[in-house]
């Protein structure tokens, strides 16, 4: 994970420091940068968020050149020690990383042999002392055989303006205009500063000053890069009236599928969706991580509707280390709100040398997933900040509706312009009501049957990881199978509830929940009668639509559940400890 990025321009630190904001959904455990001034570096470090960073550099004002990093502690603890840029030994060069070094330790140990000393535990730091004083192509080109693992580097000197960068693995772009030019790992830093921008490619490296860009493959030649156009809609950011972007976000419910129906009226997105024929596949992959695991999830339930195929959701992380069957007739599905978590990426290559078909489901259009697949459809969500994934969620359950009824023949848009009109984000004081009770908890679970127990398995994951709440999902009628063992008197249980077919089931198993004490809250749009209402303490109704778009409904109402309990806890739901929003180690 981490954010990279460097500039050579007007207002260096402006730039570096905006740059930074938009890459602080990489990890926000401590903030750098460096800027070089009359042969020297004028150094910047603090732990914790860009804020900080900001408060710490007030006083530098120039043009030139520099570079600024966001970290994800992924090797030695967050420290001002561990804070990049890290320096070359006599601090000639500096620079900053985003990826692993995975034989960082071996490179350390004869590096410390020659009497090189560290300041940190970093991999990153082995990188700057093995890169030395004098920055050359040469040495950056070197690096592709010393290093094993990912990276994306960006290195300056005290001395030339000149930004030098690597990339093997972790995205890098490189973004310009007359007079400035920025390099970042991702374009969103380029928004209302540039319009257009390179894709640096595994195993390129180069250079760049005001003079130009230089861009080199493995075998030293200079390679002539297709520039791309940037997307000021896909990247716009504000926060408009709203306190966190997690709000907003699943606040743009509505619009996103007018984004989805727009688009995929277009003709390019029909022929793609025809050429994917499915009579070619035996078998159909879904997969993703987290929340786009479960979207994975969600995808299956409609496919095996539409469909009389084998269909797989695999954990990504998991993916290669699987027996899957894997061959031109297999279709893999590989889902991503960014478009570059690692795991993900290692799954698709895995499938693509198998010789499987690989579709991309991604939000970032630009990303390294959408580049690699053999295919892609956007999922239309717009630009996802809060680090819980929320509205890329519903886009990418939308996007495999559209899909499942597109292999079947059948028209998508009526229906989902039904679903739109009736789509509620629900009674924001009553979900309040809810979540001020359940900040004084400190476990909750989730149950449901089929449909419901996924949903059950989304909101259990937003509601932890932004609240830090022990929330445990489980299909209801696997309690009774074990987990029944942990409840105990006052602890709350929400049952998601709104697929009539199994609902008489689900209440049994929420009954038997009840005559251990637990506190039933149930999540509905089915009708209920007194009897029903009065065995429950709290009872949140879903509005009413097609059935096939309930977890949609039902999962809106959750992730503003978790908001408004984080929220009540003092807690900022956009950033979550521990986590970042671009996933990009394995
Ligand atoms: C949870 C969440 C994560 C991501 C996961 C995959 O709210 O956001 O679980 O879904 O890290 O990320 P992408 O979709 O970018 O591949």
């Amino acid at each position: 994970m981490c954010g990279i990025i460097g500039y050579i321009g007007k207002n260096v630190k402006k730039n570096l420091i905006e740059g930074l904001e938009r890459l602080e959904y990489r990890g926000y455990d401590s903030a750098g940068m460096v800027i070089q001034y009359n042969n020297n570096f004028i150094v910047r470090k603090t732990v914790g968020s860009v804020d900080n960073l900001k408060e710490n550099v007030k006083d530098i004002e120039f043009d030139g050149v520099g570079i600024a990093h966001t970290r994800w502690a992924t090797h030695g603890k967050i420290s001002l020690e561990n804070c990049h840029p890290h320096f070359s030994f006599k601090n000639e060069i500096c620079l900053v990383h985003n990826g692993i070094i995975e034989n960082f330790e071996k490179l350390k140990e004869k590096l410390v042999k020659k009497g090189i000393k560290f300041y940190g535990e970093t991999d990153s730091e082995v990188v700057a002392k093995i890169l030395g004083e004098n920055l050359s192509l040469k040495k950056i080109k070197k690096l592709f055989s010393l290093l094993e693992g990912s990276f994306s580097i960006v290195s300056i000197s005290k001395n030339k303006k000149e930004l030098f960068f690597a990339k093997y693995k972790s995205p890098l772009y490189i973004a310009f205009k007359e007079k400035s030019m920025m390099v970042a790992s991702d374009p969103s830093c380029f928004f209302g500063k540039f319009n257009k921008y390179l894709t640096i490619d595994d195993g390129e490296y180069g250079k760049i000053s005001l003079n130009g860009i230089e861009v080199y493959n493995q075998d030293s030649q200079m390679v002539e890069k297709k520039v791309s156009k940037i997307k000021t809609k896909e990247l716009a950011d504000d926060k408009n009236k709203f306190k966190y972007y997690m709000l907003k976000e699943i606040n743009e419910s509505k619009s996103i599928i007018d984004n989805i129906i727009e688009r995929y009226k277009q003709s390019q997105l029909i022929f793609r969706l025809k050429s994917l024929n499915i009579k070619n596949f035996n078998r159909i992959y879904l997969v993703g991580c987290g929340t786009a695991y479960h979207a994975g999830l969600v995808g299956q339930m409609y496919f095996k509707e539409m469909l009389e195929k084998d269909i797989f959701v695999c954990k990504a992380s998991e993916f290669i280390f699987e027996k899957n069957i894997l061959d031109n007739k297999s279709l893999c599905f590989f889902i991503s709100q960014s478009g570059e978590t690692a795991d993900t990426i290692t799954a698709l290559k895995f499938a693509k040398n198998r010789g499987a078909k690989t579709i991309a489901i991604v939000n970032a259009e630009y990303s390294t997933i959408t580049r690699i697949a053999d295919d892609f459809f956007p999922i239309c969500a717009g630009l996802e900040k809060a680090v819980a994934s929320t509205k890329a969620y519903l886009a990418q359950c939308i996007i495999f509706y559209i899909l499942a009824k597109s292999f079947k023949n059948e028209d998508f848009i009526s229906n989902l312009i039904t679903f739109k009109g009736k789509l509620s984000l629900g009674n924001n004081s009553l979900i309040k009501r809810l979540a001020s009770y359940l900040s004084y908890k400190d476990k909750v679970f989730f149950i449901g049957r089929g449909i419901d127990y996924i949903t059950s398995l989304e909101a259990a994951l937003k509601l932890k990881e932004i609240t830090y709440i022990y929330a445990f999902a489980e299909c209801s009628g696997e309690l009774k199978h074990g987990t029944l063992a942990l409840i105990e008197k006052e602890i709350p249980v929400i049952v998601v509830a709104t697929d009539k077919k199994t609902f008489a089931k689900v209440l049994n198993n929420a009954y038997e929940v009840k005559a251990r004490g637990g506190k039933l809250i149930l999540i509905t749009s089915i009708a209920i009668n007194k009897e029903i209402k009065d065995n429950f303490d709290f009872i949140i109704k879903i509005r009413r639509c097609d059935e096939k778009f309930l977890p949609i409904q039902s999962i809106i109402i959750l992730q503003k559940l978790a908001y408004f309990t984080a929220v009540k806890m003092g807690l900022n739901p956009d950033m979550p400890r521990n986590l970042a929003k671009s996933v990009t180690v394995e």
